[in-house]
């Protein structure tokens, strides 16, 4: 059985090539350990390179800053459902993290006097909830793209092993069920590839392509995640999905935040600036769900633009050409490829579109997976993570930072586990076994389209389960989900020539994603209250005597178990919750 698959050692393991992965495998390598990053796509087309607006931390360059306004700002922007230890650790570590990247070689824009610019961006205040707040850093508005770039040289010079267009299909253990690292199908050839590994690292990314709306790479498809429910562990706080209030209509690209931080602004088929009624102290720059909703309540009540009124305008032409190309040069060309206007010119048409994982693999403060206590030897980085900074809602510019510091975090567990980890264990052949049958019902034949069935499982998470929702149309989206389970166990492959794979990864991925539409779906019913990203049209009120806690959802729940949101910092003081308003 093992024969036929090409086996390999390391220390380490890291499933993912994005910012979250290869911060960790920067730190294991530096370290002289052995590490490969094993990642579906080439690492500098992970998703990490397409965020942004930049990476938020109290470095004070931009006016008066405090890491514990920003934590303030976190948790409130969490609906209180982030865990105050987890962000008190990140608020605090964030301006070392931005120093470390900015000595490693990120190319930051400067402002005039050469320390990092700092841009505003949403829920941001000075004082615990006063003034707007400059604090996300940023290199223009491609801040990801120089990260990931610096992220990568840094490993290549460490000696970290890659592993490109590898698709890993599950976690292996040992014949006493202890993980000890990954299969995976590498993609140009077909052939079969056994990772053991002291310590396995998850940093697959986030899954937003469950929804048909989405700013999300195709890659995003939670493949961690489907790891994990395979392999009996739980995800947590699926019902949180974020919506981007300012995504392309149509083709789903991001305009980034940063606009409304450089001073655009949103604006109804009235020509009216309508944020201002919505959220009378912070305005544009309310927190995602907030503005989210109001763009999509401005749709519902008649107000949008365009032959369908779906839309609304971001308008951005007052700030001139000048600042456009200099701060926002990727948007710009966003618009003039995708949306046919010149932003300097014309207005941007946007919509809420899917955006960002909030919830994800249990995770604590150094990336062991929690289950609930510490898998030996399994770890989770970055958005398929769930530590939880976010809660029910993330604020921009928090996410590169998440990878970064939990990242850090996580690569300094890995050298301290392996320094204890004697010999690398092998796979039972009864672990490589189940992922070979897994392989091999997709050499059957079946009937179907494949890439039909993933539109209308996208359609289905999108309909039933986007910014606004009730009971009745949760339930009519598990009814549906239920048919289209059906369907993918009867579904066939078009193409067995198996040059590249490329359908067959895209069935095993459709696997992920049928188990993330459940767990997002039970989890989202469950949940009767409206927090953050959260919104039952059903129950409109957020409820903190029942509802402050996280959801804990296992494969095959019809209801997942709960646990308590940690209220209470280590060094400061709690953050107690109040009624949210921008
Ligand atoms: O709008 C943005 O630039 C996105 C940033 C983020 O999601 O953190």
């Amino acid at each position: 059985m093992t024969d036929s698959w090409q086996q390999h050692e390391f220390d380490v393991v890291v499933i993912g090539g994005g910012g979250a992965g290869l911060r960790a495998s920067l730190a294991v390598a530096q370290a002289g350990l052995r590490v490969a990053v094993v990642s579906k796509v080439h690492p500098l087309r992970s998703h990490t390179v397409s965020a942004q607006g930049g990476i938020t931390a109290a470095m004070a360059n931009n006016g008066d800053d405090d890491w514990r306004w920003h934590m303030y700002d976190t948790v409130k922007g969490s609906d209180w459902l982030g865990d105050q230890d987890a962000i008190e650790f990140m608020c605090r570590h964030a301006a070392d993290a931005v120093y470390e990247l900015e000595h490693m070689g990120l190319l930051f824009s400067r402002l005039p006097d050469g320390r990092i610019y700092q841009r505003q961006f949403g829920g941001q205040t000075r004082h615990f909830g006063g003034e707007q707040a400059a604090r996300t850093c940023a290199a223009a508005d491609r801040t990801g793209h120089a990260l990931l770039h610096t992220l990568y040289q840094q490993n290549l010079r460490a000696g970290t092993a890659f592993f490109d267009e590898y698709f890993a299909l599950d976690l292996l253990t040992t014949v006493d069920g202890q993980v000890c690292g990954i299969a995976a199908l590498e993609l140009a050839t077909g052939r079969r590839h056994a990772f053991a590994a002291g310590q396995t690292v998850l940093a697959t990314g986030g899954g937003g392509r469950l929804f048909r709306h989405s700013t999300n790479a195709h890659i995003n498809t939670g493949d961690g995640l489907g790891m994990v429910l395979r392999a009996g562990l739980p995800v947590q706080d699926m019902e949180f999905w974020q919506f981007h209030p300012t995504g392309l209509p149509g083709s789903g690209s991001l305009i980034s935040e940063a606009v409304r931080g450089e001073g655009g602004y949103l604006v109804n088929a009235n020509g009216e600036r309508f944020m201002q009624r919505y959220a009378p102290h912070a305005g544009d720059l309310a927190s995602r769900d907030v503005v989210a909703r109001a763009i999509a309540l401005e749709i519902h009540a008649g107000r949008g633009l365009g032959p369908h009124a779906d839309y609304v305008h971001l308008k951005l032409d007052h700030l001139g050409d000048r600042l456009i190309r200099e701060r926002l040069p990727g948007i710009r060309d966003l618009a003039i490829r995708f949306a046919g206007v010149d932003p300097a010119r014309d207005p941007v048409p946007v919509v809420p579109t899917a955006h960002y994982m909030m919830g994800g693999i249990p995770v604590s403060l150094c990336g062991e997976v929690l289950a609930p206590h510490p898998v030996a030897g399994l770890y989770a980085v970055g958005e398929c993570a769930c530590v939880s900074v976010h809660g029910a809602n993330r604020l921009g510019g928090n996410s590169l930072l998440d990878l970064v510091v939990f990242g850090r975090a996580t690569g300094q567990r890995l050298v301290e586990a392996a320094q204890h980890t004697s010999a690398v264990a092998r796979p039972s052949a009864d672990s490589l076994a189940a992922v070979t049958e897994r392989l091999e019902v997709w050499q059957e034949p079946g009937e179907g389209n494949l890439a039909d069935l993933r539109q209308r499982l996208q359609q289905t998470v999108q309909k039933h389960c986007g910014v606004f929702r009730t009971a009745d149309w949760l339930a009519e989206g598990l009814h549906v989900l239920t048919q289209l389970e059906e369907e993918q166990r009867r579904i066939g492959l078009q193409d067995h020539s198996r040059v590249f794979n490329l359908e067959r990864m895209e069935a095993l991925e459709l696997d992920n994603l049928f188990l993330l539409a459940r767990a997002t779906l039970v989890c989202a019913l469950a949940r009767t209250e409206s927090r953050g990203a959260h919104t039952r049209e059903d129950y409109p009120d957020r409820d903190d005597r029942v509802w402050l806690k996280h959801s804990l959802y296992r494969l095959g729940q019809s209801m997942p178990d709960y646990k308590p949101v940690n209220l209470q910092p280590v060094d400061t003081a709690a953050i107690q919750p109040v009624s949210r308003t921008y």
